[in-house]
């Protein structure tokens, strides 16, 4: 049996490309390992949206790079695989600066993984960095999947060049999905057990197939998945915030599968940062947004990311973006410290803000939603929470699952998983909440 050892750096897109990349080789007779070793093919699916990832990613090539200097067999024969954003950032100098790299293949490439590696195989190190916009970049031969959650590109690529950000430059311009081929994947996936789908894209707010007689945006999409028979919950991310209509908000209360969820990064509180980051809209328009969704699906979880730190951000903006957190009412958030890109315009910007006031300005924003978090997990205690059941948790004699808002639930209770079980919460930590399943009445 051919082995192939994956390591993955990055968002859930990069996750996914993961999964694609296995799934392909897995209809060439590929099995996955988790010990680099022992694998004929290794790859490193990179992410290039914070400098510490990036570093990371250059290590573990190296590191891999390495071990086809031992003699065994299996490690003359290896084939090193550099994929994602650093791969698509850095192109052919990769194969200069790491001796042993065979295949270095951006985020839009992935689906040819195989072809790529025989390629490899035959004339020496192969580059595939070229942006694919041809449908053929969705391409995901779904094998048994063997869980209850599976994730669905509909677009990639992003138009907006946020000036922080580099994914504009690394994964291309916005290209949409055919729905016919997201609907097919669905089908497929269901079939095998899936209940839950989640839509990827960088931007799905600006999903579009024009290619039928009327254009299918997001919500329609969301309406023909929602009568899928057999799927139980779908979610989608990412959403731009000023890409968000009402249309689509109502698909909350529209369809009934659609989960109460919504991850809308603002990435700060200031107005002036706002614009400095070219996200689109004011504080006040995001703000607005979120009380229309919560107008038509009170109970609706919200997520964010911020970022701390970003080029000239002052007390006072960071003030702001404190008390925006603690009004917002978020479930949860994502916050990062501002990392200087090559790529993206920001990095021209001056006025840099020092790392350690980086690092406590990010301390106070996850101490300031911590505090949210507990309030709303604490209300949650004494509710029955209806939990889709994804597995064991870590700890012994537990259960997982999730609740249609997202949230993590860990359970005691013998509950098949993929089912839909009432659990009544007793309990919560800082990212989980604990209860014990009560089983139907017969
Ligand atoms: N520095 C810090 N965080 C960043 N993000 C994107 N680019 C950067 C950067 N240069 C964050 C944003 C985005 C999330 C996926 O990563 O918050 O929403
Ligand atoms: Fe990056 Fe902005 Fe596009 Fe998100 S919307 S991927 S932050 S450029």
């Amino acid at each position: 049996m051919k082995k192939v050892y994956i390591e993955t750096y990055g968002c859930q897109m990069n996750e996914h490309d993961s999964e694609r990349m296995l799934s392909i080789l897995s209809g060439g007779g590929y099995v996955q390992t988790d010990n680099p070793r022992d694998a004929e093919v290794v790859i490193v699916n990179t992410c290039s949206v914070r400098a510490k990832a990036e570093q990371k990613a250059y290590s573990s090539v190296g590191r891999y790079a390495q071990l086809k200097k031992r003699r065994s067999e299996t490690a003359q024969n290896r084939v090193i695989v550099f994929s994602g954003c650093v791969a698509q950032q850095e192109g052919r100098k990769l194969v200069g600066r790491f001796k042993g790299v065979d295949v270095v293949v951006g985020p839009s490439q992935v689906h040819r993984i195989d072809e790529l590696i025989r390629q490899a195989k035959t004339t020496g190190p192969v580059v595939a960095v070229a942006p694919d916009t041809d449908q053929n970049r969705f391409r995901n031969p779904v094998k048994d999947m063997n869980g209850v959650k599976a994730y669905v590109t509909i677009m990639e690529g992003c138009d907006n060049f946020c000036s922080y950000c580099t994914v504009p430059y690394l994964r291309g311009r916005e290209v949409s999905r055919n729905v016919r081929s997201i609907i097919d994947e669905v089908y497929t996936l269901v079939a095998s057990g899936v209940k839950e789908v989640v839509l990827l894209g960088q931007n799905v707010n600006s999903y579009r197939d024009n290619a039928g007689e009327k254009q299918v945006t997001l919500y329609e999409l969301l309406s023909m998945l929602n009568d899928i028979k057999g799927l139980e919950r779908i979610r989608f991310i990412t959403s731009h915030p000023k890409d968000l209509t009402d249309k689509l908000m109502h698909a909350f209360t529209d369809f009934d599968k659609v989960c109460p969820h919504i991850h809308l990064p603002i990435q700060s509180g200031s107005d002036r940062i706002l614009k400095l980051m070219a996200r689109g809209y004011t504080v006040e328009e995001y703000m607005d947004k979120i009380n229309r969704i919560r107008t038509l699906k009170p109970d609706v979880a919200v997520t964010s990311d911020f970022i701390a730190g970003f080029p000239s951000e002052t007390d006072q903006d960071h003030h702001d973006t404190i008390m925006f957190v603690r009004r917002a009412n978020y479930d949860n958030i994502f916050s990062f410290k501002y990392s200087d890109r090559p790529l993206a315009r920001a990095n021209k910007y001056g006025d840099k803000v020092p790392e350690h006031t980086i690092a406590g300005r990010l301390k106070e924003l996850q101490d300031a939603q911590l505090e949210i978090t507990r309030k709303i997990y604490r209300a949650l205690a004494g509710t029955v929470q209806r939990v889709l059941v994804e597995g064991d948790s870590k700890k012994q004699g537990r259960q997982q699952g999730r609740t249609m808002h997202g949230r993590l639930v860990n359970f005691s209770g013998t509950v098949p998983e993929g089912t839909v079980a009432d659990v009544l919460i007793d309990d919560y930590s800082d990212n989980a909440l604990y209860g014990k399943h009560i089983p139907e009445e017969e």
